[in-house]
């Protein structure tokens, strides 16, 4: 039932941009769509967000960190995307499950199988049914991303949190991570060049998703 799309990528990709042009695209259109991101989305994701991105967080442990984000996911998983997808409704999500391989697993080392343990744990084995990777060069994403917004003095960009903060070689690693991942499962996946316009890029997504609404019931008008 429904429709379950999210968008991976390293930082500074596109994937907010391109999530929310899908949203309000679909919205547009008619058909019963949310949009939410990780980690967060609920009233305790976003308190365990804030725990998570904290620059001053520097003694973090990676067991910790790791089951934050599934903890965080969890409350996603129960309180809005099974309902929603229940519903037949569109759920777009802003990251997901395959940022923890990433960023956990092929950054911080840790071992998959256990990821894996976990990630069933924390979504009850839901996975969705299409993921964008949006990719761009990763020294290129955290250029976009520290430029994010409105000149700032050095320092105060709040985009910028302590995970885009780690060293290049981690970024690398998750971008490597990301193409494993890809490999593994490749009809699930659509990759694009997120270096390419941001017109262009919505345009493709759309695209991409347009087989799929044939299931989705448009709402009814008010
Ligand atoms: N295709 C694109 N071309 C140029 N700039 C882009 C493109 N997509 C996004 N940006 C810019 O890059 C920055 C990061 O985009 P964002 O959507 O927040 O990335 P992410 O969510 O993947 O970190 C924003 O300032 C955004 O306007
Ligand atoms: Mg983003």
């Amino acid at each position: 039932m429904g429709l379950f799309i999210t968008f991976e990528g390293p930082e500074g990709s596109g994937k907010s941009t391109q999530a929310r042009r899908l949203y309000e695209r679909l919205q547009a259109r008619g058909y019963p769509v949310i949009l939410t991101r990780e980690p967060g989305g609920t009233r305790i994701g976003e308190l365990i967000r804030r725990i998570l991105i904290d620059l001053r967080h520097t003694e973090m442990a990676p067991t910790t960190e790791t089951l934050l984000f599934s903890a965080a996911r969890a409350q996603l998983v129960s309180e809005l995307i099974r309902p929603y997808l229940a519903t037949g409704g569109i759920v777009l999500c802003d990251r997901y499950a395959d940022s923890t391989f990433a960023y956990q697993g092929y950054g911080l080392g840790r071992d998959l199988e256990e990821l894996q343990a976990i990630t069933r744990v924390a979504t009850g084995g839901l996975t969705p049914d299409l993921t964008f990777y949006l990719e761009v060069p990763v020294e290129a994403g955290l250029e976009r991303k520290r430029n994010q917004g409105s000149p700032r003095p050095e320092g105060s960009n709040p985009e910028w949190n302590r995970l885009d903060a780690r060293d290049l070689a981690y970024h690398q690693r998750v971008a490597t991570g990301f193409q494993e991942l890809m490999q593994r499962e490749p009809q699930r996946w659509r990759r694009l060049d997120a270096m390419q316009p941001l017109d262009v890029l919505a345009e493709a997504i759309e695209a991409a998703v347009e087989p799929l609404l044939g299931s989705i019931a448009p709402l009814e008008p008010a």
